[in-house]
């Protein structure tokens, strides 16, 4: 419970400490393959498998080399934090890196490998053993779009590069990572870093920085460029973004820590009580049943295939103008939708997933027809789907007004949310979920609660989008499913480090996504505005508990 507490504050207050997963994507580049479709089978299996077993070789080294299946098939995995980040953030950056590395994914049709490039971490699969590659042609180079904003910029220029050539120099013989900055004093200082992953010498580092240096130059004078090649990754920019482990970043941290701290004591006890409460709430029935419900799903069996739920796959690409840009209505993590109209005129939106293998369409099938039979004015309802064609794909009842997400952070056309409204979504939510927690027949997790996963009506009534996916996995494999469910700031740490799922991970994620529609403010720039915190709390543990 302790531990809670603590994890609790961290994410509140994980602004204030010097904890910064860096989890921002530098770049993803995914790249392509002829392989036909039998062989693609497996290497997704491997694909699957390397991800797997990632995680425990980061805790415990912080980068990962993985190889698995054989012959046309294998799949090479690397993983890797930069060495200045702390062991926690290396691990939160890590599991954000896994989920994302799914948009890369190998059953798209023709992705073969994929780099998935974070400021604080690194990972990369493909087929063939790239392990020791210094530079590849699909090495990128990434610059800021703002210009660094001096009327002379020759000194700066100048700053950059030989901070950029020092770095070069030193890396290699620093077990391939250097930090440094160049201009202290001036008005504009240039922070760097340059690292070269694990498995790469010391002259193929050198090699690979030098080439780096030549290509960052051409983002002169925007204030921030990096370079991110097969073998190594260069940054410079005006803002200090490493840790320097010597010696904590000055300035206000401190004093902002301090203050951290000082709220972390006060509000621990409403914390404790407001978990405690949460913890209790949604427990407490699910043991009662488990054991009698879990029974329940052995004996539904999948005889159902002649259902009228399995549209032809055929219908539904008609039906979205053969997933045409203009019908696409988002990107999920599990795939792409699409607004459609039936023949009979319904409306509806269809999901199209990226997972498409022999052994998921059953379970997947099986499922559908279970969550089929899930009513609830807090959840959207799934109409049917297609298992046929090339992929699957899930249809599901329109909801007009769009994602909470787009409503509160995106839209500048709509009026901002009243308060009788933004109680009205919370409530609506906390119904869904303890819907899918407990009154429905499938103890269903949903795994990545967040505001683009809840979808409102015309009168604002909020919908649940996307549960019961998550129950497709094999339930051994829970990293799998860690890797496609859930969000930074979302995930509960337990659930994001070390995978352990439980109904909590929803109900922490709902937290985060009542401070949210409380404060307007997304998760990411949380400014530790007190009222508005202990409002939430206040709402969170008096009013939306009880009325559940
Ligand atoms: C990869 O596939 C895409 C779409 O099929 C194509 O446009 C692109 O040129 C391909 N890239 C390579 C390197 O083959
Ligand atoms: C370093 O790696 C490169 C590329 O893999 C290789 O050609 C070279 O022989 C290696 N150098 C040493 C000293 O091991
Ligand atoms: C910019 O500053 C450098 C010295 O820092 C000077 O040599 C150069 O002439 C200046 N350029 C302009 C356009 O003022
Ligand atoms: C590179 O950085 C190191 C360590 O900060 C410093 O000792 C050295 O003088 C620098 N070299 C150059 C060429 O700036
Ligand atoms: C890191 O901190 C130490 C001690 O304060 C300092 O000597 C060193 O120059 C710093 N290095 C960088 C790259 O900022
Ligand atoms: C720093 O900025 C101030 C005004 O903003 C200017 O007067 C001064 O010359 C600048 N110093 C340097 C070293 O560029």
């Amino acid at each position: 419970m302790n531990q809670l507490v603590f994890f609790f504050f961290f994410f509140l207050f994980g602004k204030l400490c010097l904890c910064d997963p860096r989890a921002t994507e530098a770049a993803l580049i995914c790249t392509n393959t002829t392989a036909s479709i039998t062989a693609r089978k497996s290497f997704v299996a491997n694909f699957l498998a390397v991800l797997d077993s990632f995680t425990p070789l980061i805790v415990r080294q912080r980068y990962a080399v993985v190889v698995k299946g054989s012959g046309d098939t294998r799949v090479y995995g690397f993983g890797e934090c930069m060495k200045d980040l702390e062991q926690g953030d290396c691990n939160i950056c890590f599991a954000q890196c896994k989920a994302q590395i799914m948009r890369c994914l190998p059953f798209q049709i023709g992705t073969r490998g994929g780099r998935l490039f974070y400021d604080g971490c690194y990972l990369r699969y493909d087929d063939y053993n790239f392990f020791d590659e210094s530079l590849s042609e699909t090495d990128r180079t990434v610059c800021a779009t703002k210009d660094v904003g001096l009327s002379n910029e020759t000194g700066f220029r100048a700053n950059v590069m030989q901070l950029v050539r020092n770095l070069t120099v030193e890396a290699p013989k620093n077990d391939g990572f250097f930090v440094g900055s160049m201009g202290k004093g001036n008005n504009v200082s240039v922070y760097g870093l340059a690292q070269c992953w694990e498995l790469v010498n010391a002259s193929a580092c050198e090699d690979c920085l030098v080439n780096a240096v030549s290509r960052i130059s051409s983002c002169l004078p925007k204030e921030e460029g990096r370079v991110l090649n097969a073998g190594c990754y260069l940054r410079y920019s005006t803002n200090k973004f490493y840790y320097n482990s010597t010696a904590p970043p000055v300035g206000g941290n401190r004093g902002r820590r301090k203050l951290a701290i000082i709220l972390a004591t006060t509000f621990s006890t409403m914390a404790l009580a407001l978990i405690f409460a949460t913890a209790i709430f949604f427990v407490n029935k699910k043991l009662v049943k488990k054991r009698q419900e879990s029974k329940q799903l052995g004996a539904l069996s999948p005889l159902l295939n002649k259902s009228k739920l399995n549209l032809s796959y055929e219908s539904l690409e008609k039906a979205t103008n053969y997933f045409s840009d203009t019908n696409k209505l988002g990107q999920g993590g599990s795939g792409s939708v699409y607004k459609g109209t039936l023949p009979n005129g319904k409306v509806v939106a269809i999901k199209r997933l990226f997972f498409n293998t022999r052994q998921w369409v059953d379970q997947f099938f099986n499922e559908v027809n279970l969550t089929s039979g899930i009513n609830h004015k807090n959840l959207v309802k799934l109409l049917g789907c297609s298992i046929t064609g090339p992929e699957s794909l899930l249809v599901y009842e329109f909801v007009s007004n769009q994602s909470l997400h787009d409503y509160l952070f995106v839209r500048k056309d709509v009026e901002p949310l009243r308060w009788e409204e933004r109680y009205k979504i919370v409530l609506g939510t906390a119904a869904g979920l303890a819907y899918l927690h407990e009154e429905s027949k499938l103890r269903i997790i949903h795994r990545d609660i967040k505001p683009s996963n809840i979808l409102l009506d015309e009168d604002l009534t909020p919908k649940i989008a996307d549960f019961g996916l998550v129950r497709l996995f094999p339930e051994d494999k829970t990293h799998i499913s860690t890797a496609i469910a859930g969000t930074l700031g979302y995930m509960a740490p337990e659930y994001a480090v070390r995978g352990m799922l439980t109904q909590k991970a929803d109900v922490y994620s709902f937290g985060v996504l009542v401070i949210e529609i409380t404060c307007g403010k997304r998760n990411k720039c949380f400014s530790p505005d007190m009222v508005c915190i202990l409002h939430m709390i206040y709402i969170f543990e008096l009013e939306g508990m009880e009325s559940i």
